[in-house]
């Protein structure tokens, strides 16, 4: 990817007006999308959780309106915006956005109803001020709003937690160009929110969080500008410019938040305990809640794990489908103890399974090689998985003439090398996150019992 390109004041203003004449979009259309870009970008970095606190200072041009509609959608994503909107613009666009964050209850505070120190009454503030066809200097009240955002600049290093200040485009009181001119120091924010595509002074941005938004660039504009962006990832409405400068691995913790997990609440049988939580994880939208870690050990004693897709399970055990050459399959010939390990990120959920596997019978594996797409048949025949290959291509070479083999839709037979293994569960961990590393986990372990197997279930400490 070529370097990110930048924009003058004039390209922006261009860039606007092609988009909003021969390109037919509206106003109210892109405002709409830079304001959910900006809302997304925070909802990235600031989880609603901690940062839910947010003030949104709405300028009297675009850039407001921008604010208003990222304050409409942060309501949604659950956080409790407040507007500061000191200049109303009686358009029909502007007054309708104000309805609608009023019938959301969204309050509005007057520049005298905001506290003069900013630092402690909000987590975040998002500048909506001024945009890039802003010129010169602030005027009052916008003066002044600027200044009791500059003056957290030095609290920022100091305070364990003061607000973070977001820019939407532009740092309020920047130039659009030459960045921060003021000879006192202007505004210093945290995350800087570039619209369509960076303006020039976001070179001088050196906060810790840049995000692009406004996901409408046709090719028409990205080619008459020579536009180099960065591509948005599947469907979101913001990307990341440049590294994560607040990278600090250390300092990554969240506090979680779910409901308690309690003895009482939880199923007798662990498989029907799974089967509730797996429902939970789907309905959540996690993306492949059937992905699992499987850690084996090798003769040695060595443990290695990689992540696996769990093929289906019920009393007799959990399955999976691999290579039976593989590194993970060698292991499990010279040791079957092995365990899976699930997390369910937006459920603070995770589960440890452990027990001994066996080979599925021959059957079952044939018939799920044959449910499979026919690449995916191809694909597993061609990989002799964990082998050492000389290059990619004689993979795509050994694959295309395995696709040309079979193109008359004949039936691909499974390889003696590829089939399923069951891991007959011995003890399982349901683990749920709660606040203050005061973690639920409750395990499942087989005891005898009058002759009899029994789940026990105990407690244990976080
Ligand atoms: C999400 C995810 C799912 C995977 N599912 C499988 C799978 O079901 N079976 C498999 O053999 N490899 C799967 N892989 C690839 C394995 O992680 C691993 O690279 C491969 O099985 C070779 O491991 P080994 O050399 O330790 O045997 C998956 C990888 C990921 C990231």
């Amino acid at each position: 990817m070529a370097e990110i390109s930048y924009l003058t004041q004039r390209e922006a203003a261009e860039i606007d007006e092609v988009l909003m004449g021969p390109l037919g979009f509206s106003v109210d259309q892109l405002m709409e999308l830079a304001g959910l870009s900006v809302a997304s970008a925070i909802a990235e970095v600031y989880k609603s959780n901690e940062y839910s606190r947010i003030l949104v200072i709405c300028g009297p041009g675009n850039n407001g309106g921008d604010g208003l509609v990222a304050a409409r959608h942060l309501y949604h994503f659950g956080y409790e915006p407040v507007v500061c909107y000191p200049k109303r613009t009686p358009k029909t666009l502007y007054t309708g956005l104000v309805t609608q964050l009023g019938a959301l209850s969204v309050p509005f505070l007057s520049v005298e109803e905001l506290p003069q120190d900013f630092s402690t009454d909000f987590d975040v503030i998002v500048d909506a001020i001024f945009g890039f066809s802003f010129q010169g200097k602030p005027r009052p009240p916008f003066d002044d709003l600027v200044h009791r955002l500059i003056s957290l600049n030095n609290l920022s290093s100091t305070a364990e937690k003061s607000p973070a200040i977001v820019s939407v485009d532009i740092p309020s009181g920047w130039h659009v160009e030459e960045g921060d001119l003021d000879s006192e120091g202007g505004i210093k924010p945290h995350m800087l929110v570039s619209l369509t595509a960076p303006k020039l002074c976001a070179k001088k941005f050196t906060g810790p969080h840049h995000f692009l938004g406004g996901r409408f660039v046709p090719p028409p504009i990205a080619n008459k500008y020579g536009l180099h962006l960065p591509p948005y990832p599947g469907t979101s409405m913001c990307v990341r410019i440049g590294e994560h400068l607040a990278l600090d691995v250390s300092a990554m913790r969240q506090n979680y938040i779910s409901p308690e997990f309690l003895e009482d609440h939880v199923l007798a049988d662990p498989i029907e305990q799974f089967r509730k939580w797996f429902n939970d994880a789907a309905t959540a939208q996690v993306r492949e809640p059937n992905a699992m870690a499987l850690t084996t050990v090798d003769k040695e004693g060595k443990p290695s794990s990689r992540m696996v897709l769990l093929k289906g399970f019920d009393e007799n055990g959990f399955v999976l489908y691999t290579n039976y050459e593989s590194r993970k399959a060698r292991e499990l010939s010279a040791n079957p103890n092995a365990s899976l390990l699930f997390y369910w990120d937006p459920l603070n959920r995770q589960v440890r399974i452990e027990g001994t596997v066996e080979r599925v019978p021959k059957e079952e594996s044939e018939a799920y090689f044959h449910s499979r797409p026919r690449g995916s048949q191809i694909g597993a025949i061609v990989s002799r998985q964990s082998s050492v290959v000389a290059g990619r291509h004689l993979l795509h070479q050994a694959y295309t003439e395995l696709q040309d083999k079979y193109a008359d839709g004949s039936l691909i037979p499974k390889p003696e090398y590829w089939g399923g293994y069951r891991l007959t569960p011995t003890r399982f961990e349901f683990w749920q996150g709660q606040p203050s590393r005061l973690h639920d986990r409750l395990q499942y372990s087989l005891r005898e019992a009058e002759g009899k197997r029994v789940w026990q279930i105990e407690r244990l400490a976080p």
